[in-house]
Order: structure tokens, then C-alpha cells, then sequence
């Protein structure tokens, strides 16, 4: 459904010579805004070549299904329009990663609380078989699914056996996480009888010496099999297999906070065959703010925030050499970093001063607490030097901020979306408004003639090798092939987003491109991943598949029935705090008892 007459307009400049000649396709960037979202992008997930799926909170959306406002959506990305679908409950403030067999998992939320639809989300898991003929919606029981704790402002990443494990957050909502209403462990889903804990969570002490500034923590799988994990101004090294902390890593520099309520954009930087796939992850924004419980009560819209950048290689001689610090072109919080095909990254949305969230400062703005927009998004090339990594030359700047519950992604297509902001209890007019308006974001390589390429199996297992017949623009030169993960967007983390450079050989005829499906599960982990070629520069459209089998991850029923045997946990902790719980609220787990928590 077109929602309404498509406000169209294009702003572009010149980037000619600001990079490397022949590494990165030049031209003009252009932003051009079409279509509307139906429901504000707090979550944002690419689910198929062709589609986007959108989550949010139930408020007073425009869109309706069911004689009821809508909450998640599934975007076109051809046709720009929405369709409406159906969580059952709130999806306000969750996660959402992939599984092995490519279904989409959406975790957590909150109870209803603007508008009386739908039911409580803070434990529910949510799966969501991607499609392409409108034909699929989000399933939800949580009689026989669930995860073990309440998860609101979790993270979540897929794992080497194609689960997703859920790590940190709240059992409440709250400007910041607080010892008193924080979940400070991990599970997996499907759930898992490990660290004597069948399927019921696990206690991580570092997300204790982390408060309070350390909701949504930044978590990455590594080539190793351990995450690194960043909250707050700190980062380790974690094994999940042994349940340890297996490196305390150096400090974020300068006292710079990095994750909720002032978060940073992340990213793993691309991982190839040339650097031997080594892992390098980078970090941009955050503040210096006092996240001490007495100074959060008094915090501004007009706070500062970080322009620090910083950067690690991940193996030894890089810890030792520690963080290195680069400034960004203009400070944020809330913005996001997304990779491109060509191993750049282009950080977009958030705000220069203030904090996330709204409501809760005394200077706030309509009711964002957070103000003066970042409307030009910057571009990072991290193989160029030091100090010439950055610009925002030829980037177009907007006129829609994207705050508070604002979202991005890189599509199929290789462009930019950017969606939501949403700084509001509710649907509100006023500055900062709810967003709805779509932008795409269009780097120079869109300009140029793509290379196309066919036979790209359903499946693509872990060093096999498959034959593309390609077509290569031309007078093109160097030919590669990688793999994306986009990654699920909220709160300015992408969970899993990562990029994966394959051993490819064109043929002689250049019409033949063969590539080697990555090296292992640790490197990309079996699940979704998006196929291009790239051509100097220049990327395909990229093609989905699968890497790995496509088989389910490993499902232990009797984890998954201890789970369902208790109530989630902390779960009467939040009834006790809610008095005016609904009776369907208070007989969701009646029939099974409380859960304790176990080891902290
Ligand atoms: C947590 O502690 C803070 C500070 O003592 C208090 O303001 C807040 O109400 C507490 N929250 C809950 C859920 O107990
Ligand atoms: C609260 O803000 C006022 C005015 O900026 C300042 O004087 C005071 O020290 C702040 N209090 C705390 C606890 O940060
Ligand atoms: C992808 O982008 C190109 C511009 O590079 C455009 O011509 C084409 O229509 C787009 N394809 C889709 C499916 O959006
Ligand atoms: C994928 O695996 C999950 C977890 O076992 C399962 O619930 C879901 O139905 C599977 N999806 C498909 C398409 O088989
Ligand atoms: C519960 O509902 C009553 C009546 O609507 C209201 O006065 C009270 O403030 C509510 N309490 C809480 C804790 O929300």
C-alpha cells in the first residue's frame, strides 16, 4: 500500500579525486527521500533481496491492521511501500538476529503502554521466516517459546552453530541500566544446557562492573570463536564455551562512554583473505558524561558528545599497541556505522549533544533529549592513513534528523536506508517529530555500470567452491567477490553486521568467477549473507543465500522445557513493581513457578 504522494528530491555534489584512484568507484553521492515507513523504524532488519522488516513500539501509528495500529512492517524495497505485519506483543526496545536456517529472531520488547494492544514483549521471541510473496508474518507464543529472562535493551549475536545468544540489558525500561533493575547475563536461543545452567541464564560479571552506562553492549563474534564485548568506557574478551573472560582489554581512551543511554556506532572491519582475516573493530562517538545516578536526574539535551573515534587489531601485538584514537568530522551519539561493499564505512543519523532517549531531561526538545541533529553523514576509508580516513566531502546533508529510535541499514542494492527518530512516548508533529519518511543514501558506485552475476546456490558451505557466470563491465579490472551480514538495527548497533572477503579466481574469458565459501563458522557464522561481486569498486546487486547447510541450529528440548518450567526470570520482580498489570499480564506464567536466579 502507497501511503501517501512521494515527496521526491535529490541532493548531490562532486567527491571526485578525495579518494584513492581505482580503489573506490568515483562520482556523486545522492540522497533522494521516497516512501513512508507506516510504522517508526526502531528496529530495522533487510529480510530478503526484496524486503526490509520494521519494528517498533504499538503506539498511534498510520498504518492498521486488524482494525488496530500497527507496530512492524515489512518494507518493499522496489516498490517503497509498506504491508502491515502482526507481533503479538510489544516489540519496544527488543533485538532480532538470524538463524542458521535464515529465520529471523526478535527478542524482547516491553509491556503496552500507549495504546492497549497487544501483549507484554519482555520475554517473547518472535520467529519470522523471510518471504518473498507478502505471504509471511511474525509468529509468537510464548507458551512454547520464550526467552528464560525479561530482555529489554539486550544485544544479540549469532553464534558458530547458527544460535543467537542474548547478552545483558534490563528486566525494566530506564534512562540507563541501574544494579536494581539490570539482567547482568546471557542465554542462548534456542536455549542451552551449559555452564549448569539448563537454558536458564548466566551470570556475566562484567556487565556488573560496568553500570550504568551499559545497556545494549557492543558485541562481536570473532575469528577465534570469543565475542569482544564493550559497555560503557570498558572491553573484553569472552568465551561463551567456558563461560569466561578470557582478556580484559585496555579502556575506551579519554573517559569516552561508548554504549546506551550515549551510544557509539560500531563495527568489525572487513575481514578478507589480504589481512588474513584478522579482526579489527572500530568505535565512533559517545560522551564524556557523568553516567553517576545523581548526575543522570540532571542531564541536558545540550550535553556534550564525543567526536573520538577509536580502533584495535584484535590479536596480541594489536592489544599491546592499544586503542588508536582518530577524530570524526563532527561528535555524535546514536549514529550508525554502516560497512559498504567496498570496505568503507559511512557513519549517518544521531545527534551532537545530549543524551538517547526522551522525556527525561529538563531542557528537552518537544521531548528529545538529545539536539542539533548530525544531518551530514561522514565517510571513513579505514585503509587510508592516519589522518586521511575521514571526510564529508560530497556527502549530502538532510533536513530529517534522525535521533532517538532512528535506525539504517545497507540494502541488497548497495545504497543506504535511512529510517525513523522517534524521541516521543507517542506519535508527535512537534520537533522532534516521529519519523516515517524514508531516505536512500546512493555512494557514487550506484552511477556506474554494475557487474551482474547468476548462479548463486540456496546454499554456500563453508570452503566449497561455486562457478558464477558473471558479467563484468567493461574494461573492468579487479574482480572480488564478498559476503555481507547487514546486520539488525537498533539503538545504534548493528548485531552481526559484518563484511567477509572470498578467495575468488575469474577465468581468463572474465565471464566465469569462482569463489571459495569462507574458511569457517567463526568467520561468518551460518545464517544469511548477501553475495557481490565488485568490479573496481563497483558492486553487484547482492544475491542472498546461505552460508553453511541451512540446517536448523541445535535444539535440546530438555533446555528448552526447563525453560518453559519456570517463570522468566525476574519476571515477579516486574509484577511487583506493576501493580496495575493487566489480568492477562499477571496470568501470562501463572501456571508455572518463579524462576531464581542462580550464581550472582
Ligand atoms: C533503582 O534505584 C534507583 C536509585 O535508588 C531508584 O530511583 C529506582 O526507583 C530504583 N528502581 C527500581 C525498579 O527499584
Ligand atoms: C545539576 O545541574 C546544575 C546546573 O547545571 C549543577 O549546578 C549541579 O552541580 C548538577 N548536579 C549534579 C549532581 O550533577
Ligand atoms: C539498483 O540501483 C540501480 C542504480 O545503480 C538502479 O538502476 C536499479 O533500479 C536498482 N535496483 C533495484 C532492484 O532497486
Ligand atoms: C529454523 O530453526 C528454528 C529453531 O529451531 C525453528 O523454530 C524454525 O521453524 C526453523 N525455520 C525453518 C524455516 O525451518
Ligand atoms: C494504577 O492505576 C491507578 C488508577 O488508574 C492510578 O491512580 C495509579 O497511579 C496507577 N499506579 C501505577 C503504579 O501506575
Amino acid at each position: 500500500m502507497k501511503l501517501s504522494p512521494v515527496l521526491r528530491f535529490v541532493l548531490t555534489s562532486s567527491i571526485f579525486g578525495a579518494l584513492t584512484a581505482g580503489q573506490f568507484a568515483p562520482g556523486e553521492w545522492s540522497l533522494v527521500q521516497d516512501g513512508l515507513s507506516g510504522v517508526s523504524a526502531m528496529e530495522l532488519a533487510i529480510v530478503s533481496e526484496t524486503t526490509a522488516m520494521i519494528l517498533d513500539k504499538v503506539e498511534h501509528n498510520p498504518l492498521q491492521t486488524n482494525g488496530h495500529v500497527a507496530w512492524a512492517a515489512e518494507l518493499d524495497l522496489v516498490t517503497k511501500t509498506v504491508r502491515p505485519l502482526n507481533p503479538a506483543s510489544n516489540t519496544w526496545c527488543g533485538t532480532g538476529s538470524f538463524l542458521s536456517n535464515g529465520t529471523m529472531v526478535s527478542v524482547g520488547g516491553n509491556p503496552v503502554i500507549v495504546v492497549p494492544v497487544g501483549g507484554n514483549g519482555l520475554a517473547a521471541v518472535r520467529l519470522f521466516d523471510p518471504c518473498e510473496d507478502k505471504n509471511c508474518d511474525l509468529f509468537e507464543n510464548q507458551a512454547v517459546r520464550r526467552a528464560a529472562s525479561l530482555r529489554w535493551y539486550t544485544s544479540s549475536a549469532r553464534l558458530e552453530d547458527g544460535s543467537i545468544m542474548l547478552f545483558g540489558g534490563s528486566w525494566v525500561g530506564g534512562l540507563s541500566d541501574f544494579p536494581n533493575i539490570s539482567n547482568p547475563t546471557y542465554e542462548f536461543y534456542p536455549p542451552k544446557n551449559i555452564h549448569g545452567q539448563n537454558g536458564t541464564p548466566i551470570f556475566v560479571p562484567f556487565l556488573t562492573e560496568t553500570f550504568n552506562a551499559n545497556h545494549f553492549p557492543i558485541l562481536i563474534q570473532l575469528p577465534d570463536g570469543n565475542f569482544f564485548v564493550a559497555a560503557n568506557t570498558k572491553a573484553m574478551i569472552f568465551d561463551w564455551k567456558t563461560n569466561r573472560e578470557v582478556r580484559r582489554l585496555p579502556d575506551v581512551p579519554n573517559g569516552v562512554r561508548i554504549s546506551n543511554p550515549i551510544p557509539a556506532g560500531s563495527t568489525l572491519l572487513p575481514l578478507t583473505p589480504e589481512n588474513n582475516y584478522t579482526p579489527e573493530v572500530l568505535i565512533c562517538g559517545g560522551s564524556t558524561f557523568d553516567d553517576s545516578m545523581a548526575h543522570l536526574a540532571n542531564l541536558s539535551s545540550q550535553e556534550p558528545t564525543s567526536d573520538q573515534c577509536i580502533r584495535m587489531v584484535l590479536n596480541d601485538e594489536g592489544i599491546a599497541k592499544g586503542w588508536e584514537v582518530e577524530h570524526m568530522p563532527d561528535p555524535r551519539i546514536m549514529s550508525e556505522l554502516i560497512l559498504l561493499p567496498d570496505g568503507r564505512v559511512t557513519i549517518v543519523n544521531g545527534a551532537q549533544t545530549g543524551v538517547s532517549g526522551f522525556d527525561t531531561v529538563p531542557d528537552q526538545i518537544g521531548e528529545s533529549n538529545a539536539d542539533h541533529p548530525a544531518f551530514t553523514p561522514s565517510l571513513y576509508d579505514p585503509s587510508a592513513a592516519p589522518g586521511k580516513r575521514f571526510t564529508q566531502e560530497g556527502l549530502p546533508t538532510s533536513d530529517i534528523a534522525r535521533l532517538y529510535h532512528s535506525t539504517a541499514t545497507l540494502t541488497p542494492n548497495a545504497s543506504i536506508l535511512l529510517a525513523g527518530s522517534n524521541p516521543n512516548l507517542d506519535v508527535q508533529t512537534h520537533v522532534f517529530p516521529t519519523e516515517y519518511r524514508l531516505e536512500w543514501l546512493s555512494p557514487p558506485y550506484m552511477q556506474h555500470i554494475r557487474p551482474t552475476f547468476t548462479g548463486l546456490p540456496a546454499t554456500f558451505d563453508y570452503n566449497s567452491q561455486i562457478t558464477l557466470d558473471v558479467d563484468i563491465p567493461e574494461g573492468g579490472e579487479k574482480v572480488s567477490a564478498i559476503i555481507m551480514d547487514f546486520g539488525f538495527a537498533t539503538h545504534g548497533l548493528h548485531m552481526n553486521q559484518r563484511l567477509v572477503g572470498l578467495v575468488s579466481q575469474l577465468s581468463n574469458d572474465k565471464t566465469k568467477l569462482t569463489i571459495t565459501g569462507p574458511p569457517s563458522p567463526n568467520i561468518y557464522s551460518p545464517g544469511p549473507a548477501f553475495v557481490f561481486v565488485l568490479v573496481d569498486g563497483v558492486p553487484s546487486f547482492g544475491s542472498k543465500t546461505l552460508i553453511g547447510t541451512g540446517a536448523q541450529p541445535p535444539l535440546d528440548e530438555g533446555a528448552l522445557n526447563n525453560v518453559l518450567s519456570h517463570q522468566p526470570l525476574f519476571w515477579d520482580k516486574w509484577l511487583a513493581m506493576n501493580p496495575n498489570a493487566s489480568d492477562a499480564e499477571r496470568n501470562m506464567f501463572s501456571s508455572v513457578p518463579a524462576s531464581s536466579p542462580t550464581g550472582f
